[in-house]
């Protein structure tokens, strides 16, 4: 039998956030830390993916990380989900430990982790967002999960693609079908790891929106290799390469973008505004 590749890190159980909550507190203890990383290492046998990680990201933060082939985006967004297990350091998520967070966290993996020749349609993959624990051929979906479904198909606007077999999506309409099935449980924080390689200009702005809406009512933080988007959406900037090279506002230097690839910034930085790329 064939088995469909996807990580479950969702629960069904949706998250209730008490409404007088924050009222009478100070605006420092509203904004709260919704990840807070410390002196955290990851190795793979001999291999050091990540070396003393140390930051925070606050609630409704838009956190953009970028940096080379291997420098350790991946492994630390599974380190966040507790995917990967931690050789030192600690990671707390609103409060909880890495794999005991329930339905927090929403997790859109990088492309490659998907069979697209998988015999699926784009609904049945969304509702696996809904499912607790591993996928079984035989779960039944209640209507509630359907409902739900259906709800985010609307907003993401793939609803009419969802009879189609997943084989048969663009590499945009994946990736938004991806993003519906991470937010199936209405997550307070989305990981995303590059959501927009290989798809068009158009897709890639629509996704866009669609994470700066999504930005609104809840924690995002996206990897990726598309300085564009570091330039025009996110709030702050991580650079990885192994360790953490840099951390702050949405901004970068030359000696940064040296230390982070290798390269001059010229090398990196075609078309991208000096919003980003401070005068060099
Ligand atoms: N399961 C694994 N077993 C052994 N080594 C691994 C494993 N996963 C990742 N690595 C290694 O850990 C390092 C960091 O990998 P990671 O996938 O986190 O990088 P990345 O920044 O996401 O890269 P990319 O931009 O190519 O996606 C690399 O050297 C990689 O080869
Ligand atoms: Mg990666």
């Amino acid at each position: 039998m064939s088995t469909l590749n996807v990580y479950n890190v969702n629960e069904t159980k949706s998250i209730i956030i008490s409404k007088s909550e924050g009222k009478s507190k100070s605006k420092s203890e509203i904004k709260r830390k919704a990840i807070s990383i410390d002196k955290l290492s990851v190795h793979y046998g001999e291999t050091s993916a990540l070396a003393d990680v140390c930051f925070d990201v606050e609630d409704k933060e838009y956190l953009g990380i970028i940096g080379p082939n291997g420098g350790g985006k991946t492994t630390l967004l599974k380190s966040i989900l507790g995917l990967v297990p931690m050789s030192s350091g600690t990671i707390d998520i609103y409060g909880k430990r890495p794999g005991k967070t329930g339905a927090l966290i929403g997790y859109v993996p990088q492309i490659s982790v998907f069979d697209k020749k998988f015999p699926i349609t784009v609904q049945e993959v969304v509702l696996t967002g809904r499912l607790k624990s591993e996928l079984s051929l035989f779960h039944k979906y209640s209507n509630e999960d359907r409902k739900r479904v259906n709800e985010i198909l609307n907003s993401i606007g793939i609803y009419k693609l969802r009879n189609r077999q997943i084989s048969a999506l663009s590499g945009g309409e994946f990736q938004k079908m991806l993003i519906a099935r991470a937010l199936a449980v209405r997550p307070k924080l989305l990981l995303l790891d590059e959501p927009t390689a290989s798809v068009d200009v158009g897709a890639r702005e629509q996704i866009f929106s669609l994470l700066d809406e999504l930005n609104e009512n809840m924690t995002i933080i996206l990897v990726t290799h598309d300085l564009m988007a570091v330039s025009s959406h996110i709030k702050t900037l991580a650079c990885l390469n192994g360790r953490l090279v840099y951390h702050g506002r949405a901004e970068l230097d030359e000696n940064i973008v040296k230390e982070l690839y290798g390269c001059p910034v010229d090398l990196i930085a075609h078309g991208v505004p000096h919003r980003v790329l401070r005068e060099h």
